[in-house]
């Protein structure tokens, strides 16, 4: 069955506008987990790395077929010719920030540690995944 017009474009509006709001959210808590752990507040800084792992795996499942194009998408057509590379990076993002929650008390580089488990996988990705912006 083919779906209706308008539902199809409603949805690929609120895919695409929803993974931009949740990696725009991302991001906000990222510069949040920076600061927090610089401050050895690591409590907290914990709790958001964990939040970050479960967005990560929602944003894994935003980016279906029909979310290729519109709505101001930064998204490149690679994505959906190279899904299962794209998807590994979204799932080592995901699984390096429980990673980091394990290791970011005792690390001896707070800073150096948080770049490896966290901004690097953002830059690994939008690189090769992202429109430059
Ligand atoms: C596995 C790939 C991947 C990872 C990991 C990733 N991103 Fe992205 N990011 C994307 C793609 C693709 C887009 C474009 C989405 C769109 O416009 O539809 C994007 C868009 C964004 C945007 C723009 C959102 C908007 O409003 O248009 C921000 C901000 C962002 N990412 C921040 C981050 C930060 C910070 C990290 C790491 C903490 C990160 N991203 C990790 C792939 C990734």
């Amino acid at each position: 069955m083919i779906a209706p017009k308008a539902y199809s474009d409603q949805s690929t509006e609120d895919i695409i506008k929803g993974r931009k709001a949740l990696f725009s959210k991302n991001y906000k808590t990222a510069k949040k987990v920076q600061s927090l752990s610089a401050r050895g507040d690591f409590d907290e800084a914990k709790e958001l790395m964990n939040e970050m792992s479960e967005n990560y795996e929602v944003l894994l499942k935003l980016f279906p077929e029909n979310s290729k194009e519109g709505f101001q998408t930064e998204a490149l057509p690679i994505i959906w010719e190279e899904k299962e590379n794209f998807d590994n990076l979204m799932n080592k993002a995901s699984k390096d920030m429980i990673e980091l929650v394990a290791i970011i008390e005792d690390a001896d580089d707070i800073r150096g540690s948080i770049k490896k488990f966290m901004w690097s996988n953002c830059k690994a990705c939008h690189t090769k995944y992202r429109e430059e912006h």
